[in-house]
């Protein structure tokens, strides 16, 4: 199976981006272990970050042609401000599941609504990179 993990704005500063709230690992520690976990067990794993929503979008169209399988997505700040992404993720008929590194319900208001969360198979939140981690075993087993 073809799983793509798609991560929003900001979230290329990991490692250095407020520590204390997004941990100590860059996106490529994290991009390259998810990579490893899917091809040990005969999958394979694409990857994007952009700063820019059409970007995503674009990826998301792409993803329906190629025949991806799974889309895990952290939309960062598009979480709460983002129809066109939801629209993107409806129309391509893939399932995906919302991954944010920090608890969000525990942080500001603005970030207590998603327009992914309704529509998402199943969000992860709060447990900082391994929320990656189980949306892909998650993700795996899913397909299985
Ligand atoms: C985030 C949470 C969002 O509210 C924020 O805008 C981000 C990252 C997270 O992973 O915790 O950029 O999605």
């Amino acid at each position: 199976s073809t799983i793509l993990v798609l991560h929003g704005p900001n979230l290329n500063t990991l490692g250095t981006r407020e520590p204390e709230v997004y941990g100590h690992e860059t996106l490529e520690d994290i991009d390259n272990r998810l990579r490893q976990t899917a091809s040990e067990q005969g999958h394979h794993l694409l990857h994007l970050q952009s700063n820019a929503e059409y970007e995503l979008i674009d990826r998301i169209h792409e993803a329906r042609t190629e025949g991806v399988d799974y889309i895990i997505i952290n939309p960062a700040a598009f979480t709460h401000t983002s129809v066109a992404l939801r629209d993107a993720l409806l129309a391509s008929g893939i399932p995906f599941i919302e991954v944010h590194l920090s608890n969000v319900h525990a942080r500001e208001a603005f970030r207590h609504h998603s327009y992914f969360s309704d529509i998402a198979t199943g969000v992860i939140c709060g447990l900082g990179s391994h929320g990656y981690d189980l949306a892909l075993q998650a993700a795996l087993k899913r397909l299985h």
